[in-house]
């Protein structure tokens, strides 16, 4: 596909779908528009019928250091109120496909916020991590207390989001954050073999099993437990299911064909 946006590369190969963000003079902060550029490009790859895996990187020495400051310096309630900025992330959480991000450099305030709404994160060795709004005189605004929160508890993410500091890698793998750290320079190359490896997996199971592990957050255990059974019974609608219980008894592997 041509890359049609200005803050940000698309890509697709082999079924993965690859966004690029392309600020790199200023580490990748993120500006009203490229966020607009974002979504819009998630949302493409979610309908695209190539896409299996959708990969979001950095590119520069960092992923991304927060949402732009300078943008949003001037900013009254009233201009942010009419503007609803935050409100575009929500579209984030409607991309069905798996999301991969990979991140290097600084992860900061937005761009950890844009990690955390991925589904799987793959972190090079030199990525600091932080919510550094408490230094500004603000607060995270896309979600950043509510995903920290959920993650790793409570009194652990008050007192990173209160300190602003940056915590390295190893911490973030330590309380749950990141699934890989890899060499930076393999980043790139670990994360799209990792998209392999998923983008294999038959797509309607895929597509269930996230939109049923996120009723995780929302919904009581029962009612979670109620959602993904129907899933799972909506799945025997598909020839994957049929197609992977057989070449079990046949003792073969599957050829799954996405239906
Ligand atoms: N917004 C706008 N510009 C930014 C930026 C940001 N978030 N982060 C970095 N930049 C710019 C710098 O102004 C600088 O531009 P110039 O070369 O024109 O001066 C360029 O990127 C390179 O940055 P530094 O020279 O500062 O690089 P450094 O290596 O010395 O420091 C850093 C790196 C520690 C990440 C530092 O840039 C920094 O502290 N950045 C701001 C981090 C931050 O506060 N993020 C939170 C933003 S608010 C938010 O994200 C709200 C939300 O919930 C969505």
């Amino acid at each position: 596909m041509e890359n049609e946006f200005r803050y940000i590369e698309t890509s697709i190969e082999d079924s993965i779908a690859h966004i690029r963000l392309n600020r790199p003079d200023v580490l990748n902060a993120l500006n009203r528009s490229m966020v607009k550029e974002i979504i819009t490009a998630l949302q493409d790859f979610n309908v695209n019928e190539q896409v299996k895996v959708i990969v979001l990187s950095g590119k520069g020495r960092a992923f991304a250091a927060g949402a732009d400051i300078d943008e949003m310096a001037e900013d009254t309630p009233i201009t942010m109120e009419l503007l609803d900025p935050f409100a575009d992330w929500d579209e984030i959480y409607r991309i069905k496909k798996p999301i991969i991000c990979a991140v290097h450099g600084y992860c900061l305030g937005g761009g950890f916020e844009l990690a955390l709404s991925a589904d799987i994160l793959i972190a090079a060795e030199n990525t600091k991590f932080g919510f550094p709004e408490v230094k500004l005189g603000v607060m995270p605004g896309a979600g950043g207390t509510q995903l920290l929160t959920r993650l790793i508890g409570k009194n652990r993410a008050l007192e990173w989001l209160w300190t602003g500091e940056m915590r390295d890698v190893t911490e973030a793998y330590q309380l749950g954050i990141v699934n890989r750290i890899v060499p930076k320079e393999l980043l790139l190359e670990e994360t799209l073999k990792f998209a392999q490896v998923i983008s294999k997996q038959p797509p309607l199971s895929l597509r269930l099993i996230k939109e049923a592990s996120s009723k995780a957050f929302d919904y009581t255990l029962h009612e979670g437990m109620q959602f993904e059974r129907k899933n799972f019974y909506l799945l025997f609608a598909t020839e994957d299911q049929k197609e992977g219980m057989k070449a079990f008894l046949e003792k073969r592997k599957p050829n799954f064909q996405g239906k």
